[in-house]
């Protein structure tokens, strides 16, 4: 096991109406003034955000909105917050909604109180010293915003989808989380969201590090509490203790507690980026499509942990490394598709991608050679992307 540093700041409110807690817990952070950032329609439709404003109204908070928040969230917005929340005095950023927004408020609540431009952060020009107070009311368990450090924004100017990670600064002071409000997603937002929170796990499980037991049962009874959970939020969409339990799974893989004492990959990650930056796809579904490719890549290169990974969550019995990665690749897809996820670049909405423009992207953005379990070139990279078609 390496050593770390693991700090998880963030004070989770779990539980039914606990949105109505809003006003109260912007109020132990200090703040009297929020910019309230929310998407397209979902939280004004539901009602969240009116009952959100009266609990900050009960508690004196003032506001000021900053609304439409697209998914893959771009530059444009944040540089609008950031004029809006310093003319307006801001002194802390309430997201409403999921990813999306949740990463739009943070790099608002890091640019406003910077005198450079907020890309810097994300272009590795400048580390983040100083940020205004986030807190969340989420809305979709996904991307684990509500509970990292990071934050992903794509520079209209080129389509640079770039993931800022920090260990403090960024991790919202708190999260309420509430299961009722997942009720209303999509099936295939539920679907992707499930995928991607399966993934934040994988990216850390498969690392070359040894000896992390207790960190590798952490991730494998998280993926198989939500393998289990996952066919009950899709039949009924209303199930409260399914959801609930989908909910807490989507923060857990994200908050850092399933990658302490070892290196991480995030291969999977960097390739699904660069597709949801140039095809404007949704993060989980492209996950979906990558990460098996991914996996494929390892059980020829690599076997060993996509092999303990088909044992141990897939109940694979294979002594054979290479086969039971192969088993484990095929269980991992089949969960997949019970979802309606797609498994191919053409499922995903994209018929011919230009694979070469991607790679390209990739190692530009991420460097020559990239990934934490298996050293990848551009030439690896292209292959796996193939693997999707
Ligand atoms: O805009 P509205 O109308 O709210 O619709 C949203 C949006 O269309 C809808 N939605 C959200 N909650 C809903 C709902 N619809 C009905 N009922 C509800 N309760 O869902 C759609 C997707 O929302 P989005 O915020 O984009 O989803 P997600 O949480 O999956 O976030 C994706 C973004 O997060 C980034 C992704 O790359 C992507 O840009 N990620 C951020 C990470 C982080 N900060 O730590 C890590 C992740 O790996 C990921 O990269
Ligand atoms: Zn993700």
């Amino acid at each position: 096991m390496n050593d770390f540093r693991y700090q998880a700041p963030t004070r989770y409110i779990f539980g039914r109406g606990k949105e109505e807690e809003t006003g109260n817990e912007v109020a132990a952070i200090g703040c009297k003034k929020v910019m309230i950032v929310y998407g397209g329609q979902s939280a004004v439709k539901s009602g969240l955000i009116d009952r959100v404003k009266v609990s900050l109204d009960e508690c004196e908070i003032k506001y000021v909105t900053l609304s439409g928040i697209k998914p893959n969230p771009t530059d444009d917005r944040v540089y609008e917050g950031i004029e809006v929340a310093r003319n307006e005095s801001i002194d802390g950023i309430l997201a409403v909604g999921g990813g999306s927004v949740i990463d739009t408020a943070k790099a608002i609540a890091a640019g406003t109180v910077y005198d450079g431009d907020f890309w810097d952060f994300y272009a590795g020009k400048a580390v983040i010293r100083n940020a205004l107070p986030v807190g969340v009311v989420l809305t979709i368990p996904a991307a684990g915003s509500e509970g990292s450090g990071n934050s992903v924004i794509t520079k209209i100017d080129g389509l640079h989808k770039i993931s800022l990670r920090t260990d403090f600064w960024l991790r919202p002071k708190f999260a309420i989380l509430n299961p009722e409000l997942t009720f209303t997603l999509p099936p295939f937002q539920t679907a992707s969201g499930i995928a991607d929170m399966m993934a934040h796990i994988m990216e850390r499980y498969f690392s070359p590090t040894p000896d992390v037991e207790v960190t590798d049962r952490i991730c494998e009874g998280i993926l198989k509490a939500i393998i289990e959970e996952a066919p009950k939020v899709m039949a009924n969409p209303e199930d409260y203790e399914a959801r609930a339990n989908i909910m807490w799974a989507g923060t857990m893989a994200h908050n850092g507690i399933c990658g302490c004492g070892r290196v991480e990959d995030w291969v999977s990650h960097f390739m699904e980026h660069e597709i949801s930056a140039v095809y404007g796809v949704t993060h989980g579904a492209g996950l979906a499509t990558v990460y098996p490719a991914f996996l494929k890549f390892m059980a020829e290169h690599a076997p060993s942990k996509p092999a303990q990974f088909a044992r141990r969550v897939f109940d694979v019995d294979i002594q054979d490394d290479k086969s039971a990665a192969l088993e484990g690749i095929s269980h991992l897809k089949d969960f997949f598709r019970s979802l309606g996820l797609p498994l191919t670049f053409a499922e995903l909405g994209v018929e011919n991608p230009d694979i070469d423009l991607l790679v390209k992207k990739l190692h530009e953005n991420k460097g020559e050679i990239i990934g934490g379990y298996y050293r990848l070139s551009a030439a690896d990279t292209a292959v796996i992307y193939s693997y999707a078609l």
